[in-house]
């Protein structure tokens, strides 16, 4: 049984509906999930929901809900979600879910067996909006929490407390001697700083029933209910648990059932925002260990983005609706604009005007134009049969393939979207320069015609492939175009000379019809 790559994003709050930044994280993270499929590998891609704690306790009970009606009800809007994006998902964790709460409640056994847990009354500011107390780090210079705590109040509990100060020195000299192991760089070097700096608090596991009951039962002790982050980190392994993953199931004291064996752990990417890297680069791993299981890989962590410079806020009306954009324009032309405006370590800005100049520029002028030209000539001039190879391109679209295939083993997706939009640069100006309508008018120049021909088609095909985890239904759509019933899922494929002559093509058609700028988006 080999071992899947396996890859997660953050599980998000149920309360609301999706917006552009969860959309980014999921699409950032299916681009990387088809990367690894297209270079052969067996892949594994889990997404879901968090949706216990206090906000979500809140939000049901604004709308007169009970928290599990109310639950219920946005899972299917999620669920949905995860189809309107095209993502390749396995499995979609809920962490109401009885195989999840059966997780955490033996793992909170576990630990509290090896006398990882104690008990202590603590005062102080809790933030119900980030699920936290806070503490006099958290204040303004001017001595207010910021407004993103939402109301803080003062809280006088007795809690249950897991130990992590013990766990600071190994940790740094882990994240040290790893550097992959937390990414981008500036994240890596953020975690660190916070390490060296400031002693690591133990971290409260527990609420009181009688402020929360919305949680997983505490098995200790049924007064409380477990800590919606200690809850929320766990589902990473509870989908392995289900899925009989043998190491994960080891840890948790449970037999593996032969039959149904997938080895996922430890997870090769959790792909997260920035602003949840310390419970995923900090607590998560001390779980992992005292759990007596691997750490992950790597913890990916993604910038934030913006619209219109300002902070994304359903009161103030300025949220991107992906669901809007992606029914006006397509779900590859949204996918394009998110992968290719930011670098996974930088925040970014949505402006409509920039989302409908990418979609004018790149998608109908470039990639589309190519396409539709390359094939319509040669169903002009040729029939749609294709032509001798011919290499003129050859070199420049093998450079383009090495060069992507190194930067996306550093999942750097912009610079690999940069450099295929180079090769179609190249591509349209080669027809530019070849002029194959003009060689069209001279029988003299029947054999100058079938290369300029043989070298636009084989680099549309090239394209597709390179495309297919950035743009996985327009690659399919230039492969079905091209006359070819494969996926253009393989990244062996990208090889010059997969076309041969006398195939012949189906029926060109334009895959980002261009729009008028009177759009709203
Ligand atoms: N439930 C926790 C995560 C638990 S993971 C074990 C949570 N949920 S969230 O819904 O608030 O956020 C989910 C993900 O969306 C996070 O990775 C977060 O960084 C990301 N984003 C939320 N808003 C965002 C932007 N405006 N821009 C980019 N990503 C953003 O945190």
């Amino acid at each position: 049984m080999s071992k899947r790559f396996y890859l997660t994003t953050a599980i998000d709050y149920v309360n609301g509906e999706p917006h552009l930044g969860h959309a980014y994280e999921k699409i950032i993270a299916d681009v990387i999930v088809r990367v690894h499929r297209s270079l052969g590998q067996q892949t594994f891609f889990l997404t879901g929901l968090d949706e216990h704690g206090q906000k979500v306790q809140q939000a049901a009970a604004a709308e007169g809900k009970t928290p599990r009606q109310y639950c219920d009800g946005l899972a299917i809007v999620w669920k949905s979600f995860v189809q309107k994006l095209g993502l390749l998902t396995d499995d979609f964790v809920r962490t109401t879910e009885p195989r999840h709460q059966q997780v955490v409640q033996a793992i909170l056994s576990k630990l509290n067996q090896q006398g990882q847990f104690y008990q202590k009354e603590y005062e102080g500011f809790y933030s119900a909006k980030a699920e936290t107390f806070l503490t006099e780090k958290d204040r303004n210079p001017d001595g207010a929490f910021d407004r993103e705590y939402g109301e803080v109040v003062r809280l006088k509990e007795q809690n249950y407390y897991f130990k992590l100060q013990a766990h600071q020195p190994w940790l740094i000299e882990h994240i040290e001697q790893n550097p992959s192991f937390v990414q981008p760089e500036t994240r890596r070097k953020e975690v660190l700083g916070f390490l060296k700096h400031d002693q690591l608090e133990d971290l409260c596991i527990t609420r009181p029933v009688a402020r929360l009951n919305w949680g997983i039962p505490f098995p200790l002790d049924d007064s409380y209910v477990t800590y919606v982050w200690f809850d929320a980190l766990v589902n990473y392994i509870t989908v392995p648990a289900a899925h009989g993953d043998p190491l994960v199931l080891q840890a948790l004291g449970a037999s593996a059932d032969s039959n149904s064996q997938i080895s996922l752990w430890p997870a090769d990417i959790h792909v997260v925002g920035k602003d949840i890297l310390k419970f995923h680069a900090v607590y998560w791993p001390i779980m992992l260990k005292a759990m007596g299981l691997p750490l992950p890989k790597q913890i990916l962590a993604h910038g934030w983005w913006q619209k219109d410079g300002q902070k994304m806020s359903k009161s103030t009306g300025n949220v991107v609706d992906p669901v809007t954009v992606i029914n006006e324009w397509g779900v590859d032309a949204f996918r394009f604009y998110v992968l290719r405006e930011l670098d996974i370590a930088a925040d970014g800005n949505w402006t409509d005007a920039g989302f409908r100049d990418r979609y004018n520029a790149e998608l109908a002028d470039g990639l589309g134009n190519l396409v539709n030209r390359s094939l319509s000539m040669l169903k002009r001039y040729r029939n749609g049969f294709v032509t001798a190879q011919s290499n003129a391109l050859a070199p420049e679209a093998e450079r383009a393939v090495k060069e992507i295939r190194a930067l996306l083993e550093q999942n750097r997706l912009q610079a690999s979207l940069v450099t295929i939009w180079s090769l179609i640069t190249r591509a349209n100006q080669y027809v530019d320069q070849t002029a194959p309508f003009k060689l069209a008018k001279d029988p003299a120049k029947a054999k100058l015609l079938d290369d300029a021909l043989y070298n636009l088609v084989e680099v549309c095909r090239i394209l597709a492939v390179l495309l297919w985890p950035f743009l996985p239904g327009t690659a399919s759509k230039i492969y079905a175009q091209l006359g070819l019933t494969e996926a253009p899922d393989k990244l062996a494929a990208a090889q010059w000379g997969g076309l041969k002559a006398g195939h012949s093509i189906g029926t060109p058609s334009a895959l980002f019809p261009k729009k008028d700028g009177k759009d709203k988006n």
